[in-house]
């Protein structure tokens, strides 16, 4: 990767393929290496301590929140504090039952089961799940018509962790199922200095403190989004400058980018865009929006809506999307006179 070279994926909260062993490395080790999330590192702590001190495998734990926000990385701290083995897999590769029954029966005592995007699996693997996260026990069809048996099998008490970018996606009696939700919140600029700080010790880069703070306060809440930017900002600084990444440098390597003050990447602004140019502030549906900026409707609202929600430029009535006074004004525009429809 080179800092010249300019994708769309530059700016996404979800990892590239080529950055995947990058992540790793920066991934935190433990619960005390990671940084900010206060109330759901507390509630997480006294959920494992309280379980361990009992001797008892904890209860399932939900992760819900916007990617790159450190779910997996939890996953992981989890498995660790609990001296336990992390079993990965994810909601798509859960096609059948089948799958996810050779998934639990390998499970031995204490291992901790992550599923990511668990709102994508199968229904059959999903009702499947229900009695294993209750009663550590599967139900086996064998057979098919009316000759199919069902065989009962008992898995290993284990911990499920599952991960989802849509909580309000799960169904019912699987959100029941988890003891413990842990609602992960974007990032305040404080914490994500000290995670592009920390990067930056690792990958052995040269960052001033107001560059870090530059970073930091343009990565739209988002760590993964910090870690990226502090590496084309290096990028920049290499071919550039001297190498160290100063506030200038920062500034000038993040114009380069396409990320402007606030943070917003240019699908944020193509869909606050579309939303008051082309829709007069809306209220309009986000597949009709995500029609008009050329993307998926799932990308709109997992993506982009849950920090312009956050950022006050866009509002979710039951009519439609609809642009706030801040997301005329950002886009340089006057917001009309008349109905307040936020
Ligand atoms: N709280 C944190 N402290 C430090 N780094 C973090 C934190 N959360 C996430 N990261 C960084 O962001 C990257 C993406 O996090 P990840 O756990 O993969 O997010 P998610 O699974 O929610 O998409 C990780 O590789 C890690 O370097
Ligand atoms: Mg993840």
């Amino acid at each position: 990767m080179t800092g010249d070279e300019f994708q769309e994926d530059e700016l996404s909260p979800y990892a590239v393929p080529a950055e995947r062993d990058l992540e790793t490395s920066l991934r935190p080790a433990d619960l005390s290496e990671f940084v900010g999330q206060q109330r759901v590192r507390e509630q997480l702590e006294l959920v494992l301590h309280g379980a361990m001190r009992r001797g008892t495998a904890p209860d399932h734990v939900l992760l819900s929140g916007p990617p790159g926000l450190g779910k997996t990385s939890l996953a992981m701290i989890i498995a660790k504090e609990l001296g336990s083995q992390i079993r990965i897999t994810s909601g798509p590769a859960l096609e059948r039952a089948g799958d996810l029954a050779a998934m639990l029966s390998n499970l031995v005592e204490g291992d901790v089961l992550f599923i990511d995007e668990i709102h994508r699996m199968a229904r059959p693997a999903e009702e499947m799940l229900y009695l294993a996260m209750e009663d550590f026990r599967v139900d086996v069809v064998v057979g098919k018509g009316p000759g199919a048996t069902s065989i009962p099998l008992d898995i290993a008490p284990f911990t499920l962790v599952g991960a989802t970018t849509r909580s309000g996606s799960l169904t019912g009696p699987l959100r029941d199922r988890f003891g413990f939700t842990a609602h992960m919140e974007f990032y305040q600029p404080e914490d994500l200095d000290l995670i592009v700080k920390r990067s930056a010790k690792i990958l052995g880069v040269d960052v001033h403190d107001d560059g870090a703070k530059e970073i930091a306060g343009r990565s739209r809440g988002t760590p993964r989004i910090a870690n990226r930017l502090l590496r084309r900002v290096r990028d920049f600084a290499e071919v550039r400058a001297d190498g160290r990444v100063t506030e200038e440098i920062a500034k000038q390597a993040l114009q380069v980018y396409d990320v402007d003050q606030l943070g917003l990447d240019r699908l944020d602004r193509a869909v606050l865009s579309a939303l008051v140019r082309s829709f007069n502030g809306g209220p309009v549906g986000v597949s009709t929006l995500a029609v008009a900026v050329g993307e998926e409707p799932t990308t709109v609202e997992e993506v982009c809506e849950p920090y312009l929600v956050r950022a006050g430029m866009l509002a979710r009535t039951p009519r439609g999307r609809v642009a706030t006074p801040a997301a005329w004004h950002h886009l340089g525009l006057e917001p009309p006179a008349g109905d307040q429809l936020w």
